[in-house]
């Protein structure tokens, strides 16, 4: 099956990533959203993001070429006739379900469904549609444009030429793709979540300070960035819902919150979206450890 025209679910920080990744790779790509606001602020966040890779050079074509295989819309008719469907809205399974049944009725029998999330259950979410052979994970990593890695998650219902085109579409994104199935966490959450709680435990215990903590990990280790740098940027509250989704399926100790990330959360520091997590953000450029 080719895939020419792409629609993604939501154009928050995930979606606008995966829209502007295909859209320069050479795909049509259209954007549903609930409001137009929504469209117009992942808009800038990709105009913001080209035009970095347009200073470097980095970009094959113009970006007014980019920008005319790049569309948003509010109607999911829109979305009719595209070939591969990637969703990347909340973190709710209640929420995603609805949207896939509504599109499983508009979009073309033959399309491929996919979702970016990152713990919920494929399985539990190709049941809301009559494609479960067409059903997919596509879990991208964010900053999009600049992770190289997609998990592509196969469920025990997911047919195999399906499954073969989807790891060549992400390859086509200049991506590089990893088997995966679906198993809570998949890869990379299944490894990196306990190390980040175990990151928090270690702090609640007194080994080190936040920024100690985060210096040893990146300079004995060479990671990018420190555990509560990481925190912080993927989300506290993001980070939570998924020790919740990963408990419940292991039922292990390794996956729960500590409950200084509860109470973080609990007190809507969510780390670098909302100015205060693991760090305070008052000057953005100039992050300071706060005191827990
Ligand atoms: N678009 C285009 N360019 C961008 C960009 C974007 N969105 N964001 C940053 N850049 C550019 C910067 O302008 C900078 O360019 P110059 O070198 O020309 O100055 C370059 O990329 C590097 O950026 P920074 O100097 O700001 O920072 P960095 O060198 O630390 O790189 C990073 C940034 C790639 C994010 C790096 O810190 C990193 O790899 N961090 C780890 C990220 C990570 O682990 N992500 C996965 C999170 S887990 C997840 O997503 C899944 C889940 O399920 C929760």
């Amino acid at each position: 099956m080719d895939i020419t025209k792409v629609g993604v679910l939501g154009c928050g920080l995930m979606g606008s990533g995966i829209a502007q990744v295909t859209a320069t790779a050479g795909f049509d790509v259209t954007v549903l959203e609930v409001e137009q606001k929504f469209l117009d602020k992942g808009f800038a966040g990709i105009e913001k993001s080209l035009a970095k890779f347009a200073e470097k050079g980095a970009l094959k074509e113009t970006l007014q070429v980019i920008r005319t295989r790049l569309h948003g819309t509010t109607k999911m008719h829109d979305l009719a006739d595209c070939d591969l469907i990637i969703e990347a809205v909340i973190e709710n399974a209640d929420e995603k379900k609805k949207m896939y049944a509504a599109l499983d009725g508009i979009v073309k029998k033959n399309a491929i469904f996919a979702s970016n999330t990152s713990s919920i259950s494929i399985t539990e979410l190709l049941t809301s549609t009559k494609r479960p052979e067409r059903f997919i994970g596509l879990h991208f990593f964010n900053p999009v444009p600049l992770m190289k890695l997609v998990e592509v998650v196969r469920t025990i219902a997911t047919a195999g030429d399906v499954y073969d085109t989807a790891y060549e579409f992400t390859k086509k994104l200049d991506k590089v793709p990893v088997r995966t199935s679906d198993k809570t966490g998949f890869i990379v959450n299944r490894l990196l979540v306990p190390y980040l709680l175990d990151a928090i435990r270690a702090y609640e215990e007194g080994v080190g300070s936040i920024d100690d903590i985060d210096n040893a990990m990146k300079l004995g280790c060479g990671y990018p960035m420190g555990p509560f740098t990481l925190l912080d940027f993927v989300g506290l509250d993001t980070t939570y819902y998924i020790t919740h989704v990963m408990y419940d399926e292991f039922r292990e100790r390794r996956f729960a919150s500590p409950p200084l990330l509860k109470r973080m959360v609990m007190a809507g520091w969510y780390g670098r979206k909302s100015g205060k997590g693991f760090y305070d953000y008052s000057d953005p450029a100039n992050p300071k450890p706060n005191r827990l």
